[in-house]
């Protein structure tokens, strides 16, 4: 049988071999702080944001003091963009995989006016992650990749957080939320949440 690309491309590939069909829209978290957003196939949520994706921003526990947050698996970068536009204090990295969501990561870093190093890295494999932590970590995991992935993003992200860093990530709760907030529970010793909503939760742990 001939599997079609549409069938096998994912968007948690490397390098994405569909033509690059680009997309763009405005994305509106906190009041008055559009953000445009330039997507495209081959990358996450294509053509509007994911409702984890939102919940995650909307809760996200950021430090009131100058802080170092860690985009984990960016997509098109919009949980970093619209946390710094609101938190002027953090000083963030994002990263990921996916060459063409870190391109256009990038670019919407650029039309959005904000500030931010954007990396191409598995996990922590860049050489400027290799060794960096951070005080917050923020992921939407991709569960398409599978458990294996989602919990190596967890145990990674443990040792990249300094003393008191805050670790946190959205999940629908009963299709494998529930199991991550276990492995946060085991990995830090504790894991709560910070809010719950059709079905998602944002779960948070602290680095001891
Ligand atoms: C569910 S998507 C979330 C994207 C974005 N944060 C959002 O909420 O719109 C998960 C992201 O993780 C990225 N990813 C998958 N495996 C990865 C890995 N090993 N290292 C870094 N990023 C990875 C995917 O490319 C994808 O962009």
């Amino acid at each position: 049988m001939i599997r079609s690309t549409a069938m096998t491309e994912h968007y948690f590939s490397e390098k994405p071999s569909v033509p690059f069909r680009k997309e763009s829209f405005v994305a509106r978290i906190f009041d008055g702080e559009d953000i445009t957003i330039q997507s495209g196939s081959g990358i996450f949520s294509l053509k509007e944001l994911d409702f984890g994706t939102k919940l995650l921003i909307a809760h996200a526990k950021i430090p009131k003091t100058s802080c170092t947050v860690l985009d984990l698996g960016c997509g098109y970068g919009i949980v970093g963009i619209a946390l710094k536009k609101h938190y002027p204090q953090i000083i963030l990295t994002m990263s990921d995989i996916n060459e063409r969501a870190v391109q256009c990561a990038a670019e919407n870093v650029k039309t959005n006016n904000t500030d931010a190093t954007v990396l191409k890295s598995d996990m922590f494999s860049h050489p400027e992650l290799q060794q960096k932590t951070f005080d917050v970590i923020l992921t939407n995991p991709p569960f398409s990749a599978g458990k294996k992935v989602c919990i190596a993003f967890i145990r990674q992200s443990a040792m990249h957080l300094n003393k008191n860093g805050l670790f946190q990530l959205v999940a629908p709760h009963n299709k494998g939320g529930e199991s991550l907030k276990r492995i946060m529970l085991e990995v830090f010793g504790n894991a709560g949440e910070l809010v719950k909503k059709s079905g998602f939760r944002v779960y948070i742990s602290i680095k001891k």
